[in-house]
């Protein structure tokens, strides 16, 4: 066989196997059995002496275009099997974006939280800014500014965690009202809203924490008759417009006078309930006029300015607004409960 023949035959056979091969692996096997260091191809190149002189040019040059025209063959399937793979590496992992999945747990507002905000944006309508105050409060703001002194009865009624003799977690959002009165100048229109605590054991309508929102304005010419305003304007805007307020005197030794407030019976309306025991109305706040006693201490003058105060329980209103029976279903976090909200 002339060497002629040889370089053909490499060809043909290489030609033949880069057919059948479907491996990258495999191709580069194939590669170095013919034109790698020890291929078939090259080994030609080592038996040029067998080879007359004279044609030995020739040969070199056919060797050389054999091995040329293999290698861009060989390229050539090695790109296309790169490309097949990637075909089918982007089938296997394709993903089916219409296929129905399971659905996101999406929370929802606690009730307590979607009614204060109701009450926020009533009073924030009304011209009133929210300020807060410290969960973890003075005695002298808690109590003192607020008329009630050391062993003052008033102070049962509100007995809490004492830190120490002049630090307790605050019972009222009322000290929010002495924090600002001795910081700031009237005219002063804010609500204050906000987390308290008691010594209170838990049933269905007490938690040693709650929530308060407290009312305070002070301006020149405030009377009871902007209190009554006032606070009927919020009755109306969360209840609805039939819904009526009441005022029954009562005892704040930071008002004077000072008022318990009723509303109409959310339930029935006035008509009389289980929900307002049969008597049409509801109480929901405490409130009254600044005591002059108290804006004399916090630095503003009682000749000049007076002012009405007021303080919400929220999860009184909340339980009114939703019927809920008892308190304690709001702090356990029961999704039965909380779903119900959505
Ligand atoms: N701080 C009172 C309490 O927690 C509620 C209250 C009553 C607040 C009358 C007031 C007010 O601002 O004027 O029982």
């Amino acid at each position: 066989m002339d060497i002629q023949e040889q370089i053909a035959g490499i060809r043909e056979a290489c030609l033949r196997e880069l057919d059948k091969v479907s491996a990258l692996q495999d191709l580069e096997q194939l590669r170095v059995t013919v034109l790698g260091k020890k291929g078939s191809l090259t080994g030609l190149l080592r038996s040029m002496g067998q080879v007359a002189p004279e044609l030995r040019p020739k040969v070199g040059q056919w060797i050389n275009q054999t091995r040329e025209a293999l290698e861009s063959r060989l390229e050539e399937r090695a790109a296309a099997l790169k490309a097949q793979a990637l075909e089918k590496r982007l089938q296997d992992e394709a993903i089916d974006v219409t296929e129905p999945r399971p659905l996101p747990r999406v929370g929802v507002q606690h009730p307590n939280s979607s009614v204060l905000d109701q009450v926020i944006d009533c009073f924030v309508g009304l011209g009133f800014e929210v300020v807060e105050g410290p969960q973890i409060e003075l005695d002298h703001f808690n109590f003192e500014l607020l008329n009630i002194p050391k062993n003052h009865p008033a102070r049962d009624a509100q007995d809490t965690f004492y830190i120490d003799d002049n630090t307790v977690l605050r019972t009222h959002t009322s000290p929010v009202q002495a924090r600002v009165m001795t910081t700031r100048k009237p005219p002063i229109r804010i609500v204050c809203p906000g987390r308290v605590f008691r010594a209170d054991e838990v049933d269905a309508t007490h938690s040693p924490v709650f929530h308060q929102i407290e009312g305070l304005v002070i301006d020149e010419h405030i009377t009871m008759a902007d209190l009554r305003g006032t606070l009927d304007a919020f009755a109306k805007r969360l209840y609805g417009k039939d819904i009526a307020t009441r005022f029954r005197p009562s005892f704040f030794p930071f008002t004077e006078p000072s008022a318990e407030v009723d509303l109409t019976c959310f339930n029935c309306r006035g008509k009389g309930c289980r929900v307002c025991k049969g008597t049409g109305w509801i109480e929901v706040l405490g409130s009254g006029m600044v005591n002059p006693k108290v804006l004399e201490m916090c630095g503003i003058d009682p000749s000049k300015y007076s002012g009405f105060a007021f303080g919400i329980g929220l999860e009184r209103i909340t339980m009114l607004r939703y019927g809920i029976p008892d308190m304690r279903l709001m702090y356990e976090g029961d999704e039965r409960f909380l779903r119900q909200f959505r």
